[in-house]
């Protein structure tokens, strides 16, 4: 398992380009299933989940080339319906694939994801969604199996008890595009990553409106053709380069974002003292010598994304006076706060709150990531603290940023890879 070995105390300074958006490609890629015509996408991040979802339609029928963060997918048939356990439990965004197998052939088999250490991730949003549609589900061996003879548009109210679904949104969309008359998606989720999928169906000929907000509105059968189209930049790494501005106390020019995304992460650093410069497509994020403390309450877009809650955590470790953060999403999301504890973090963890007394300095030590966010959050404290930190486990963190170490490295970081 690949290590980082960071020597922290430099300030980060520089300009870095940010990569496409992984919560976008994932189910763009799974989307392409539902056409036979080839597809080309642009913008793809060259992470390990982008290669998973890439074996998994591939193992569907489809013909995949992957050059230079351009994919071209072709499907002219399906030739399996079955997602095996072996790849979706390597990643759960494999259930995009759901969406597109019923869309297409009115009828899937797909592994269920099981949990994860961020918490139990049920998929019942997802199930009523096809449900609504008029698809059969029944689960046997830990597999999901979809079937029906017509798929037909209705009315979906997706609100569950954690609130509404990106994941549950995008499925039913997928299949939706392919079921008879008017599907009207209610309390849809309304994250930048939606509307992304949403724009490629409409160019790829589907009838869509309304994504972006908390009503979607699909008129089907559409019969689907081809595309090329580019991925929206992703908005949790510019936000986690923008934490590793401020943490550094650098100046860090963003480039290639929508600004647009990021307001309550952008507007956050802001008020704790960094100095944020808005241009249309960049952002520069300039740290102050005293941060200040704030309350983060985590919330579906347009709120603070649970993504950055983690990174956020590393950067009011050192901010003075006392933070809270208030996790609404995921039950178990506070995995990082023992291993920045072991850096010199003052964290408290009370039910779904954290209450952060900000320390002047981290030292560095060697820690463990949990999960993707959590690993990026123990390279930012790594980056402001002093002396050596080495963060283990970072496969985690090879499944959603590009090339992360060479971009850091580029601003200065010293940060190197241990691989084993
Ligand atoms: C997506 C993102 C993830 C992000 C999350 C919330 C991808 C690949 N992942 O995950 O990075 O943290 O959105 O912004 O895009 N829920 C149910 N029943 C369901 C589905 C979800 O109760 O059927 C709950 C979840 O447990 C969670 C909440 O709803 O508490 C939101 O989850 P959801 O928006 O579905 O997250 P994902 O789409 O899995």
């Amino acid at each position: 398992m690949d290590r980082f070995v960071i020597e922290g105390g430099k300030k980060l300074k520089g300009e870095v380009t940010i990569s496409g958006a992984k919560n976008s490609a994932l189910p763009i890629i799974a989307a392409a299933l539902l056409t036979d015509t080839p597809v080309i996408l642009e913008n793809i991040p060259d992470v390990v989940d982008v290669h998973t979802m890439v074996k998994l339609i591939k193992h569907h029928g489809a013909k995949v080339s992957f050059e230079k963060n351009t994919l071209t997918i072709h499907t002219p048939r399906i030739k399996n319906i079955e997602a095996p356990y072996d790849i979706v439990r390597k990643m759960r965004a494999s259930y995009y694939v759901l969406g597109s197998l019923v869309g297409r052939e009115k009828a899937a088999r797909v592994s269920l994801p099981g949990g994860c250490a961020i918490g139990p991730r049920p998929i019942d949003l997802h199930i009523k969604g096809l449900k609504a549609l008029g698809v059969e589900i029944n689960i046997d061996e830990g597999y999901v199996n979809a079937r029906a003879g017509h798929i037909a548009g209705d009315d979906i109210n997706l609100l569950g008890a954690k609130g509404t679904s990106v994941g549950a949104t995008i499925n039913t969309m997928l299949a939706a595009v392919q079921a008879s008359g008017r599907t009207r998606i209610i309390s849809a989720a309304c994250e930048p990553e939606v509307v992304d999928v949403a724009n490629f169906l409409s160019i790829l000929g589907a009838d869509i409106q309304g994504a972006g907000s908390s009503v979607i509105v699909i008129n089907g059968p559409r019969s689907l053709g081809g595309a090329t189209y580019r991925i929206i930049p992703d908005r949790i790494e510019a936000g986690t380069f923008a934490v590793a501005a401020a943490i550094t106390k650098g100046d860090v020019v963003i480039a290639g974002v929508l600004p647009q995304d990021m307001i309550a992460v952008l507007d956050k650093l802001e008020e704790i003292g960094a100095v944020i410069v808005r241009e249309p497509d960049r952002v520069e994020v300039r740290g102050a010598q005293n941060l200040l403390s704030t309350a983060v309450y985590v919330a579906p877009f347009p709120g603070f994304p649970t993504d950055m809650q983690a990174q956020f955590m590393a950067l009011l470790s050192v901010a003075s006076g006392t933070s809270t953060v208030k996790e609404t999403i995921f039950e178990n999301r506070f995995m990082q706060a023992m291993e920045l504890s072991r850096m010199g973090a003052d964290i408290k963890i009370d039910g779904d709150t954290a209450v952060i007394r900000g320390v002047k300095r981290l030292s560095g030590a060697s820690v463990m990531a949990s999960d993707l966010r959590a690993s990026a959050c123990l390279v930012l404290a790594g980056l402001a603290a002093r002396g050596k930190t080495v963060v283990r486990r970072i496969y985690h963190l090879d499944r959603g940023y590009d090339r992360f170490e060479k971009k850091l490295r580029f601003l200065g970081a010293r940060i190197r890879r241990i691989k084993e």
